[in-house]
């Protein structure tokens, strides 16, 4: 994970910028243009300014990190590109984020989900504390497989782990994309991506 600059911008924190396309993830989750969304887990926040882009100047798109500099960074940055509805935010995404209930339509988490393996629990909750009935959560994550990249093999999950943890907490898979991501070497994919609902 890149902890370099990147395309002449600022990254103190993690980006995928590189080798994941944002905008590909993005457009598989048929967005209507009116969604509140969050990047969650957003590092840089490419993903967040990708979204902001599809769904133009009138929405909101949260962009939430535990790291405070990444935060910080891209506020300077939102602020530098003169973007106004993107709202970065510092919050724990396993504790507390500072948003009411029921605020987010759409959440996306690139690379984030395999950080959970302690607080699976406490993160889903949260997440779908804030998400609006209807709303979707959508994982993106490496595949359990020792491809020599990524999170070690232990901390990957299937989509059927992933899916395991979401229906403790009622939210509906919705969605299962297998091939994702980074083409491999044996002309696979690299990532999935799961998509949840809240009824
Ligand atoms: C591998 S990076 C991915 C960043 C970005 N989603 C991307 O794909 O470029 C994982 C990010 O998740 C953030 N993160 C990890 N645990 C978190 C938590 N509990 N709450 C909020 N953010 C978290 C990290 O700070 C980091 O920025």
């Amino acid at each position: 994970m890149s902890k370099k600059r990147s395309k002449g911008r600022r990254i103190r924190g993690c980006s995928s910028e590189s080798f994941i396309d944002a905008r590909e993830v993005l457009s598989r989750l048929n967005l209507k243009g009116d969604e509140v969304f969050m990047d969650a887990g957003c590092g840089d926040g490419h993903a967040a300014i990708h979204a902001q882009k599809m769904l133009g100047d009138d929405a909101v798109v949260y962009a939430l990190d535990s790291y405070q500099p990444s935060i910080e960074d891209l506020k300077r940055d939102v602020q530098r590109r003169g973007i106004s509805n993107i709202v970065p935010i510092h919050g724990d995404i396993a504790g507390e984020v500072d948003l009411e209930d029921e605020t987010v339509d759409v959440i996306l988490m690139i690379n984030v989900y395999h950080h959970f393996l302690e607080n699976t629990d406490e993160a889903i909750a949260e997440l779908k504390r804030i998400t609006k009935a209807g709303g979707r959560v959508a994982v993106m994550d490496y595949k359990k497989m020792d491809t020599g990249y990524g999170p070690p093999l232990k901390h990957k999950q299937s989509p059927g782990e992933v899916e395991e943890a979401f229906k403790r907490h009622g939210l509906k898979m919705v969605q299962l994309d297998t091939e994702v991501g980074e083409e491999l070497e044996d002309g696979t994919k690299s990532h999935y991506l799961i998509v949840f609902q809240k009824e």
